[in-house]
């Protein structure tokens, strides 16, 4: 099982995601793009009931997508960056993790972090997704950067598809 979180609702990320996952079902994964753009997820309340009952008082989207994760052998999360980090829908995602962030572990995980600026200016956001993921006992196995990109679709002229195919089909 082969899952994708994807920020936004189309353009630049998302076609990166598609490029990837195309080529992981070319090698035979089965393969689950999630938009949270298109989800309802509210924003953590830090009020730590999930310590005690392990679940989210906030009765939205988000424990599909927890549950949907955990059965998940690879992990491929996509993110315009927007002021230097991460887009903030993906950033609300992660931190709904705190009912399951002991059970989050255990993956493969793939970046792809597009933006019109450099690589240099994307780095922040590649750092911070890294450490994240790797904290929560995932394996990071590639950054795929979409560098100097800016209008939805200008991906698609760049290395950063076919890496992201490659990466697609090298899983397993
Ligand atoms: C609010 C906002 C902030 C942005 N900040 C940055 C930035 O700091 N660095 C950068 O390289 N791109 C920045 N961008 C450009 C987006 O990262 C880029 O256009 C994105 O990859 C496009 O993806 P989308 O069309 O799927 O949303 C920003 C875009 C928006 C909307």
């Amino acid at each position: 099982m082969f899952s994708l979180q994807v920020p936004v609702r189309t353009g630049i990320p998302i076609s990166s995601a598609i490029s990837s996952s195309k080529g992981a079902e070319e090698a035979g994964h089965a393969c689950e793009l999630i938009s949270l753009y298109d989800r309802n997820i509210g924003f953590c309340r830090a009020c730590y009931a999930c310590f005690r009952t392990g679940e989210c008082v906030l009765h939205d989207d988000m424990a599909k997508i927890l549950k949907k994760m955990q059965e998940a052998d690879v992990l491929v999360i996509a993110t315009p960056v927007y002021f230097l980090t991460m887009n903030g829908m993906l950033k609300t995602a992660i931190d709904r993790f705190l009912p399951k962030w002991q059970d989050l572990g255990g993956h493969d995980v793939w970046l792809i972090i597009t933006g019109h600026d450099s690589r240099k200016g994307l780095q922040l956001a590649g750092d911070e997704l890294t450490a994240i993921f790797r904290n929560l006992g995932n394996e990071i196995k590639g950054i795929i950067w979409g560098d100097n990109v800016w209008q939805k679709g200008e991906v698609r002229d760049t290395e950063a598809m076919e890496e992201a195919c490659r990466a697609g089909r090298s899983i397993y």
